[in-house]
């Protein structure tokens, strides 16, 4: 039977690509054949392990952190109380009056004298009895944990009497789960705490604080914090997703947003001097995705607790860059708001204090803040995102002059710039090519698109430019629906696989595309705006889409240097597979990553050129029966990547990619086992015969 040679990676290191049909059939092997199950020829794929090409950004596989869907308050940040400074528009929400219509006292929110300016409201408690308070409902409810210990903290005056604080952690059904008492008020505002001990396990907890009269006090800053924090921070992070965000070990981080930046109004961006410093300073913002259709959510608010020196301490946890996007001078392009271009100087200047708030000496003014936060060392801040969806030439104009005084004051700080919502439509190319013009050093392009773009795009960088700027693709997401936003999305293996596939085209373009994440990465399971999302959690417990496997699985066996594959596929042609391959400089390993959307098995003969590969290898492999498959918190594992070893493997071998698959082979080397046998070190080089 006839064989088609099919060489992509020969016209990557030749430079431009021309040829679009040619090299748009060279990885996606997609096409029509009438050969019987089990006649099926092999797919022979070549890897030319002894031509190593580009080296791999370390920044390739990132992360992106919004706070949408409830990822900050209500998520990562673990703060249990919600509005617990009474700064909501209406301040008494997530507050109620306990007993509920009881005239055995009263309250009410004041904010005379309160205990900081910048905090103006609290809650005035009266009590005649020893029953009455108040009750916070979390957010969502509260997740207690069984043996755990929680921090309870306020300010607190007394102005009645010598009043008695009774705080109470209480079940869905009323159940007491633990109780503390603090007294010794004085007329003075002062920060108590107390620790409470919970009893049993709880995910929709809340929080009683009864007075105990005849008394009265003012309460402000009322919150409960676990002790088990992430690496058990006061004012923390959940632990448990954080921990799957390491488990991403992403490259980078990119943060706060998202149309999160942009605000809906210019006086609704995100800014980031609001989000540092004493925690009751930070000023309160309504979450921009507080009124997002389809599922508006109005008790949506930011309270900064997870602020930029929490996101760079978090950047630096991971060993992962930080990449903050900040606003460009333009809310979201639907509210037409925009600042003139005389009056930007305000928003690059926040651009420039960003930068020395993260790397300047601790004797700067801003450096200095950093360091009174307890980092005097710099955060080593390399890359900033300017805007971002922002299109045409407003855009561009704006993103010119951030460029030209940036590029002036900070020539060591890379400015990513955007290309608008969509991958490929008349504002993308007009801002690509304004952008090339301007030298701009690496562009950001974003894909919310159903799996058939992503199978049909896992060659699209295979054509681009080589000259021009640097790519990164800083929100892609396959949906399972039509239309953007639509909540009927599913994240499924579909949906994964073909974002595995388009994975293989940033990998074996790695010359170009030097960073990656999926959007969003969180969505609280009872409080989301958005679907599809990366991990979805409730107060307890959190579980990754199939998505979130693959991109573990590429960031994890992410390699140094990408070699060149090659497919030669028999003609009729019956199979679809999607494939890259690279080299772990630490491991000499040969790493090849291979999807197959198909319902059949795809036969497989592996050359490796010359290198000797050695028994056994890896095999790393995520499946499932159906496309439509899928993950929840009741069976967070149904698909997951699962590892086995393959014995008897010497170049050239035999492989079956199994059906709905993404597949990671990890090839030892003779050079492999010579270092694991003697302890070398790494960069031990291949050897070839
Ligand atoms: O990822 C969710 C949203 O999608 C982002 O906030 C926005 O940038 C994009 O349109």
């Amino acid at each position: 039977m006839n064989k088609r040679v099919q060489s992509p990676e020969s016209t990557v290191q030749s430079g431009i690509r021309t040829n679009l049909n040619t090299v748009g059939l060279a990885i996606v092997i997609l096409l029509m054949s009438s050969l019987a199950c089990g006649d099926v020829e092999k797919v022979t794929v070549t890897v030319q392990a002894d031509k190593p090409g580009a080296k791999i950004s370390p920044t390739m596989w990132g992360v992106f952190f919004e706070d949408i869907n409830f990822a900050a308050d209500g998520g990562v940040y673990a703060e249990l109380v919600k509005n617990r400074s009474f700064e909501f528009p209406n301040p008494m929400m997530g507050w109620s009056k306990i007993p509920s219509g009881s005239t055995l006292g009263m309250i009410e929110i004041l904010d005379r004298n309160p205990f900081i300016d910048a905090n103006p409201h609290y809650l005035r408690i009266k009590a005649d009895g020893k029953d009455f308070g108040v009750s916070n409902e979390g957010l969502r409810g509260m997740g207690i944990r069984a043996g755990d210990k929680y921090v309870f903290s306020a300010q607190v005056r007394a102005v009645q009497g010598q009043p008695a604080l009774r705080i109470v952690l209480v079940g869905s059904d009323e159940r007491k789960l633990a109780e503390a008492k603090l007294d010794g008020f004085t007329k003075q505002w002062k920060k108590y705490s107390a620790t409470l001990c919970a009893a049993a396990t709880e995910s929709k907890a809340r929080l009683n604080i009864y007075v105990e009269g005849p008394s009265g006090i003012d309460i402000d800053m009322v919150s409960l914090f676990p002790e088990k924090t992430w690496k058990n921070r006061p004012n923390g992070l959940r632990a448990d997703l954080v921990q799957m965000i390491a488990d991403l070990k992403p490259g980078f981080i990119k943060f706060p947003g998202g149309f999160l930046t942009e605000g809906r109004r210019l006086d609704n961006r995100y800014q980031w001097k609001a989000t540092i410093g004493d925690l009751a300073e930070r000023k309160l913002m309504i979450n921009a995705f507080n009124e997002f259709r389809p599922r508006p959510t109005p008790d949506y608010f930011q309270s900064y607790g997870l602020g930029f020196f929490e996101y760079f301490q978090l950047c630096e946890d991971l060993g992962a860059e930080p990449q903050p996007v900040l606003n460009c001078g333009m809310a979201a392009q639907f509210s037409g708001q925009m600042a003139p271009l005389d009056q930007l100087e305000p928003y690059i200047q926040d651009a420039l204090d960003l930068i020395e708030f993260a790397n300047g000496p601790a004797t700067s003014p801003w450096g200095k803040k950093r360091a009174e936060m307890g980092h005097p060392q710099p955060f080593d801040l390399k890359t900033i995102r300017v805007g971002n969806e922002q299109v045409g030439p407003h855009y561009i104009e704006r993103y010119e002059q951030f460029a030209r005084v940036l590029k002036a004051k900070h020539p060591e700080i890379k400015l990513i710039a955007g290309v608008g919502p969509e991958p490929d439509d008349d504002r993308f190319k007009f801002a690509w090519g304004k952008l090339r013009e301007l030298k701009a050093a690496i562009v950001d392009e974003h894909a919310h698109k159903q799996p058939g773009w992503f199978f049909g795009n896992a060659a699209r960088f295979d054509r681009y430019d080589r000259k021009g700027p640097k790519v990164m693709t800083g929100e892609y997401a396959a949906h399972s629906e039509p239309g953007l936003i639509n909540p009927n999305n599913r994240s499924n293996l579909e949906c994964a696989l073909s974002e595995a596939a388009f994975m293989t085209g940033l990998e074996r373009n790695a010359d170009i595309v030097v960073m990656s994440c999926y959007a969003p990465l969180f969505a609280h399971v009872d409080a989301w705006q958005w679907t599809p999302d990366l991990i979805w959690f409730d107060n307890l417990n959190a579980y990754g889409t199939p998505s979130y496997y693959v991109q573990q699985m590429f960031s994890c066996n992410g390699g140094d240097v990408v070699l060149p594959v090659s497919l030669q596929v028999p003609e009729p042609h019956t199979q679809r597979l999607y494939i890259s391959a690279v080299c772990d400089n630490m491991t000499s390993e040969i790493i090849i990553k291979a999807v197959n959307p198909t319902k059949n098995p795809i036969e497989t003969q592996i050359n490796l050129s010359r290198a000797r590969v050695a028994s056994p290898a890896k095999a790393i492999i995520l499946t499932s029966p159906k496309l439509t498959d899928e993950n929840s918190l009741e069976a967070p594992k149904n698909i997951f990547p699962v590892e086995g070893m393959i014995q008897n493997v010497s170049a050239p071998f035999n492989y079956s990619f199994r059906p709905y698959s993404f597949t990671v082979l990890r090839l030892s080397t003779e050079s492999t086992q010579a270092r694991r046998a003697a302890r070398i070190d790494p960069m031990v080089a291949l050897r070839y015969e």
